[in-house]
């Protein structure tokens, strides 16, 4: 898939924190309101729960970015894919599609397999998780969403590394 236009992607920063939070925060209600009790979501919408997150994660976080506003962003806890999150009115645009490229890419220098957990009832999460080639490895019953979870896992391919070959004494030709 093509890159979105004007949309790039950088490491965060620590002053990245609020957009982070801001761009969470507006759509935990529309994502997980259909399905999750709303007294289980007001620590995450009307708590700091959402806050103390990023403060802790942010350095393991990668975020699109439309000029200087925050549109995505894709958090890393060691194999796990943690977080992964588009701006409502931007999503289908790639912005998510590109973010887990970067994520994959960046755990495959370490790691065989990536894995990630959605909720059993988010099925557009389900759906572009399982498009990407991840599989479902076991289901658990959270508690303190009062909603099941899915693991799923994705193998990881190796990054390509050009071995150092030594050079002939004398190379004819057009290189
Ligand atoms: C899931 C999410 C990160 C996808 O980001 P996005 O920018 O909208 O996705 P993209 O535009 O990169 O889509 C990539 C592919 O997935 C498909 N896709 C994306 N979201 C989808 C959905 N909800 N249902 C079905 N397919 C979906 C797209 O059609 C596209 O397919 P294509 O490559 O064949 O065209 C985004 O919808 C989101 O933030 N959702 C709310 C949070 C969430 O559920 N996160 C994941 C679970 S924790």
């Amino acid at each position: 898939m093509n890159e979105p236009a004007a949309t790039s992607l950088r490491a965060a920063t620590a002053g990245d924190r609020p957009a982070i939070v801001d761009l969470c925060k507006r759509s935990l209600v529309a994502t997980y309101g259909g399905f999750m009790d709303p007294e289980k979501m007001r620590p995450w919408v009307e708590g700091r729960e959402v806050e103390t997150y990023v403060d802790q994660t942010w350095p393991h976080m990668t975020v699109a970015v439309r000029g200087e506003t925050v549109v995505g962003v894709v958090a890393l806890d060691r194999e796990v894919i943690d977080l992964v999150w588009v701006r409502d009115e931007l999503r289908g645009q790639g912005i998510g599609a590109h973010l887990m490229d970067a994520a994959e890419r960046a755990l495959a220098a370490g790691h065989d397999e990536a894995e990630l957990e959605c909720f059993a009832p988010n099925v557009g999460g389900l759906r572009f998780y399982r498009a990407r080639g991840y599989r479902e490895v076991r289901r658990y019953w959270e508690q303190a969403s009062g909603v099941d979870k899915v693991v799923l896992r994705k193998p990881l391919a190796r990054p390509v590394t050009l071995e150092r070959v030594e050079r002939p004494a004398a190379r004819e030709g057009w290189r």
